[in-house]
């Protein structure tokens, strides 16, 4: 059973005539916008506001009409994916390096869904490397200082080995090897180091979870 296909068509029963859409970025959505292209096909009309250049290419392949974040004043609803979600409700995104603009897409939103696989579902996050989103000028302050408080990050490269820059030209620093007992502690922490432009805590955005299941089910996990 392919749980990210399950989990995200499901989340397309979220999605009505006339709303304007947050499209998320990475492997789980894209099922969700594939199956969005259809219903744009048999007649809904929406606009979605892409959080990536690999995601507004797949929306205009399937006719999706898009918009700009700066042309709606609120998006109705949001679908992306999730790298780490907690019981409470805050997780870790930009596994695939948007986080900057999904978090700014997901501000918009009335409500955010996110659709995942059941092993994103966890205790406690940080087993998966929290991404920072840095201005190149003067990252590896950025690096130093976080190292002076024994936090060992990773500058995120390309497949080609080059250093890997975000759809709006910065790099990323991937915490490593950090339980993130106190997610709101390290929000803090994050917020008040010049250089970085954004991090990959969601702390309190998403309003529903679906998740897909080995079995084939798709269970809605709801705040
Ligand atoms: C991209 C993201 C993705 O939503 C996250 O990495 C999950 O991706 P996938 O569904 O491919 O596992 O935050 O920046």
């Amino acid at each position: 059973m392919n749980q990210k296909k399950i989990a995200g068509e499901k989340a397309c029963g979220w999605v009505k005539d006339g709303m304007v859409v947050g499209l998320g970025t990475g492997s789980t959505v894209y099922y969700t916008i594939e199956k969005l292209g259809e219903m744009v096909r048999d007649g809904l009309n929406i606009t979605g506001i892409a959080t990536s250049e690999e995601t507004a290419i797949q929306a205009k392949k399937l006719g999706i009409p898009l918009k700009s974040l700066n042309d709606v004043k609120q998006i109705d609803v949001t679908i992306d994916g999730a790298d780490e979600v907690n019981k409470d409700f805050q997780g870790i995104k930009g596994g695939g390096g948007a986080l900057l603009r999904e978090k700014m897409v997901a501000a918009a939103s009335l409500m955010n869904i996110w659709v995942v696989e059941e092993k994103k579902l966890v205790e406690e996050l940080g087993e998966f490397s929290l991404p920072i989103e840095v201005i190149p000028f003067g990252w590896k302050q950025i690096k130093w200082s976080l190292e002076k408080e024994a936090i060992e990050t990773e500058l995120r490269k390309n497949d080609s080995g080059k250093v890997y820059q975000t759809n709006n030209g910065n790099y990323i620093l991937d915490i490593k090897n950090q339980i993130l007992t106190n997610p709101v502690e390290w929000q803090e922490k994050l917020a008040g180091i010049p250089g970085i432009v954004e991090h990959g805590l969601f702390l309190d955005y998403v309003d529903i979870v679906i998740c897909g299941k080995a079995n084939g089910e798709a269970i809605v996990i709801k705040k």
